[in-house]
Order: structure tokens, then sequence, then C-alpha cells
């Protein structure tokens, strides 16, 4: 059967985490968030955990060797899935290629490139809101979020031109209730 590869893609607080919740259900997929698996390695003190922790507090990328490393290890550990949802990877144009390179290589290459929009206001508010709750450092404080979203404008959006060169590039409305959103991002996978 055809692997369903996606990249749910979007600046942060766009709700990439929260949609892939139900879009692993629906159709049975992986989830792979770079983010998860490096704070899944600050929270064991590992050494690669210690240093992305500095990057991450401030809002910066860490280093595309890393997070290519930890998605290699993931896709190699789940070969026989029905697909993958791609979280917050890539985000930068040479993550995009050893994508495309891995998945060549071994799987099916990416369906589609599902990029939720949401205005800076409201996810300036929506992640000062998480931070009153889930201990995230880089959630505490305006500025770094601020610049976790100047990041994304300078070195992740691009990649909608990548994608978008390989016809997989759909953007997705992502204001509104999470269910309605939901409804619009399968609508998009088709
Ligand atoms: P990462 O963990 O990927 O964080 P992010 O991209 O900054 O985004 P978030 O996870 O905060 O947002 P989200 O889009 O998942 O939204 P969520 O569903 O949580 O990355 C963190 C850091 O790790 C980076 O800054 C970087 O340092 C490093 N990193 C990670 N990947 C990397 C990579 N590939 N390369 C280099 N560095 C990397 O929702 C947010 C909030 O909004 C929640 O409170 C939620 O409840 C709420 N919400 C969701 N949907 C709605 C809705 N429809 N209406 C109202 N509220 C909503
Ligand atoms: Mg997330």
């Amino acid at each position: 059967m055809k692997k369903l590869n996606i990249v749910l893609f979007g600046p942060p607080g766009a709700g990439k985490g929260t949609q892939s919740t139900f879009l692993i259900e629906h159709y049975g997929l992986v989830h792979l968030s770079t983010g998860d698996l490096l704070r899944a390695e600050i929270k064991e003190e590992t050494e690669l955990g210690l240093q992305a922790k500095e990057l991450m507090d401030v809002g910066q990328l860490v280093p595309d060797a890393v997070v290519i490393g930890m998605i290699r290890n993931k896709i190699e550990a789940n070969l026989d899935a029905k697909g993958f949802i791609f979280d917050g990877f890539p985000r930068t144009k040479a993550q995009a290629e050893a994508l495309d390179a891995m998945l060549n290589e071994k799987l099916e290459p990416i369906v589609a490139m599902l990029a939720l929009e949401v205005p800076e206001e409201e996810l300036v508010k929506r992640l000062l809101g998480r931070g009153a709750t889930s201990g995230r450092a880089d959630d505490q404080d305006e500025a770094v979020i601020r610049n976790r979203i100047r990041e994304y404008e300078s070195k992740t959006a691009p990649l909608k031109d990548y994608y978008g060169a390989q016809g997989k590039y759909k953007a997705v409305e992502g204001v509104g209730t999470i269910a309605e959103i939901t409804a619009r991002l399968v609508k998009a996978i088709g």
C-alpha cells in the first residue's frame, strides 16, 4: 500500500502538534516532531540535549546535522509504518534535501506539505497562553516567542517555494476551532 508521508508546516504556535494528534489517529501514521525529540533529550540531560537547550531557550534553530540524525534514526526504526507526519521538520533547505534523500532511499516521497497559516499576533497570544502552564522555557518570554517567529520567517518559510516547485505546497487556514482545522487538513490531503 502506498505510504502517506506528510509535512505539517507552519510558524511556532500554528497548531502543528495539536493537529498531528488527530491526523495520526485518522490515518494511522507515526508522528515525528523534532521539537518533542529534542525536549526528550533535554529531560534526560543528554549531551545533545544540553547543547540544544541553549539554542532552544533563546528561540534559535539547532544545527541541521543534529535534527537530521534524529529523524534518520526514527525513520529507520519505523520502516514498516503506514506513513509519517513530520512536525517542525524540515526547517531549512538542507533539512528538506536530506529528508528527500532519506525517503528516496528507503521509503516513498512526501505527498504534501500542509502549511497552517496564522497571523503573528494570534501566534504570540497562543504561546504566551501555553507558557503559563507548559513549563516550556521558550514560551515564557514574548521576545523569545517573536525571535522564534523571525527564525521561521527567515530560514523556514522559504521551504514553501521548495515544496511549491515539487507541486506539494498547500496553504491551510489555521484560525478556527481545532475540529474545523482538522477537517480542512483532511480535505487538503484528499
Ligand atoms: P518546536 O517544538 O517545533 O516548536 P515550534 O515550532 O516553535 O512550535 P510549537 O510546538 O510551539 O507550536 P505548534 O505549531 O506545534 O502548535 P501547538 O499545536 O503546540 O521547536 C522548538 C525549538 O526546537 C525550536 O525553536 C528550535 O530551537 C528547535 N527545533 C525543533 N525542530 C527543529 C528543526 N527541525 N531544526 C532546528 N531546530 C529545531 O499549539 C500551540 C498552542 O496553541 C497550544 O497551547 C494549543 O493548545 C493552542 N492551539 C492549537 N490550535 C489552536 C486553535 N485552533 N485555536 C486556538 N488555540 C490553539
Ligand atoms: Mg509543536
